[in-house]
């Protein structure tokens, strides 16, 4: 057995983001791979499911596949508790606290909120503040081997370089949750772009300063920090090709090769830096282990380290232009296709907004143009396009409706109000030229 594997064998793992992307896989492998005496999840309800309902399906998944034929009793190693990271205490019951604090030796802390356009509130609640009751959680545990944050290579994206440091915060954290929870959230949404200053969206920069309340409130314990890139499918384990998210390059390689995405903005030049989700994985659980290694020998001396994740000098560092061309590759067309694969990137935000309208705009007009014409529904192309390329949210769509008609207000006052300016001086022309024909 490796000294990796030999590490997990019957330890207690706290996880959170359990459900998601990532979640899924380290749990996963845990299962398959490391004899752990146990996985306790935070989970939280969602859309009317409770935490044991949500992870009953969630076993349904075809990732745990493998999982479930190797060790068919592996439900039996999985305790769920129901939380939630934006609330208080996280929402956790006292007596699922001191159960924390008395069993678990490892924590992989990677639930947050990914959403990019999220209020600067709800991502400091979540991925501040939810990473803060953790670790308050976790100072008082019995038997904490490693702490890992899961947090994100762009988090200091304002760097040309990202090193395996711990950056300096622009606010002190503890400060940002107290501000949080003191003013309305419209308040700090009205300051929080002169808040998230060079950052740019509240997620990467409530990262940062998770990264840098990871350093503080963490002195003491044995934490580390995982910084992975883009994280995309697995390369073998447990499957190759899996992955459940659309984020990144897998969103445009769908949109694309269901022939709905057709141009993006992009530098065909600039390399990618993803990683799979696997590979990724298995550096989280080394990282952990590289932790409880570091704190055994000396705890006193202890520097929590940094790993970055990413493809610097790898083969996996692709040039945009290589989403194009996997087309080339054993490709089996999608049944889902509605027109011929082609993705044009180009580099300029004019020259993107004419390709845009000639292959997006376009088309999609005139293929509901045609379906309405044979009295059939349009196949709701333009809400293709407003979710799947714009990434409107649909949710959105009263108010979207309400701008709209205002939009066509201004357009039809603005259009009869020219008609009215320009009529009237054709309308004095042509009496005057009736006229004049009139005395001839
Ligand atoms: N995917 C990437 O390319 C990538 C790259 C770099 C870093 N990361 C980092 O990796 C981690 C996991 O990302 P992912 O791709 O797995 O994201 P994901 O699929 O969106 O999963 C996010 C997880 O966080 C949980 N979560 C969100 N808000 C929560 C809340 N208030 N309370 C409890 N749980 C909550 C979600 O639970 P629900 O199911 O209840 O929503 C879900 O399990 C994140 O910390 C992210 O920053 C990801």
């Amino acid at each position: 057995m490796s000294t990796v594997r030999d590490f997990y064998k019957d330890k207690n793992v706290l996880l959170t983001g359990g459900t998601g992307f990532l979640g899924k896989i380290i749990t996963e492998k845990l299962l398959r791979c490391c004899q752990v005496g146990g996985i306790y999840l935070i989970v939280r309800a969602k859309k009317g499911l409770g935490p044991e309902e949500r992870l009953k399906g969630l076993f349904e998944e075809p990732v745990f596949q493998k999982v479930k034929e190797m060790n068919p009793n592996y439900i039996k190693k999985i305790h769920t508790i129901e939380g939630d990271l934006s609330k208080n205490g996280l929402g956790i019951t006292e007596e699922e606290k001191d159960l924390i604090k008395n069993v678990v030796n490892v924590v992989f802390h990677c639930g947050a909120s990914l959403n990019m356009e999220s209020k600067l509130h709800d991502a400091v609640r979540t991925n501040v503040k939810g990473t803060s009751e953790l670790l308050d959680i976790m100072k008082d545990a019995r038997n904490l081997h490693a702490f890992v944050l899961v947090s994100t290579a762009y988090s200091n994206c304002q760097h040309r370089f990202i090193e395996e440091k711990f950056y300096e915060a622009p606010i002190d954290p503890e400060l940002l949750i107290k501000m949080t929870d003191q003013l309305k959230p419209h308040v700090l949404d009205s300051i929080s772009s002169g808040l998230i200053g060079a950052w740019p969206n509240s997620y990467v920069f409530s990262k940062a300063i998770a990264e840098n309340l990871l350093l503080i409130k963490g002195k003491g314990l044995p934490v580390g920090l995982f910084r992975p890139a883009i994280v995309t499918s697995t390369v073998s384990e447990p499957v190759p090709g899996w992955s459940d998210n659309l984020y990144g390059p897998l969103g445009i390689l769908l949109s694309s090769h269901c022939g709905i995405l057709r141009v993006i903005r992009a530098n065909g030049k600039i390399k990618s830096h993803t990683v799979p989700g696997d590979m990724c994985i298995n550096s989280l659980l080394c990282l952990a282990w590289d932790v409880a290694q570091k704190w055994k020998n000396s705890s006193s001396s202890f520097v929590p380290p940094v790993l970055n994740y990413s493809a610097k000098n790898s083969k996996l560092l692709i040039p945009m232009k290589q989403y194009v061309d996997f087309t080339e590759i054993n490709y089996v067309p999608f049944k889902r296709a509605m027109w011929y694969q082609t993705l044009f990137l180009v580099k300029t935000q004019y020259n993107y907004l004419i390709v845009k309208f000639i292959l997006h705009t376009v088309p999609a007009y005139l293929i509901d143009s045609m379906l309405r014409l044979s009295f059939r529904k349009p196949r709701n192309m333009l809400n293709g396009i407003k979710t799947y390329i714009l990434k409107e949210d649909m949710t959105k769509a009263k108010f979207h409706r309400q701008r709209y008609k205002r939009l066509t207000f201004i357009h039809y006052t603005f259009k009869y109000t020219l008609l009215c300016l320009t009529g009237y001086p054709v309308y004095k022309v042509m009496c005057k030229l009736l006229k004049k024909g009139n005395r001839r």
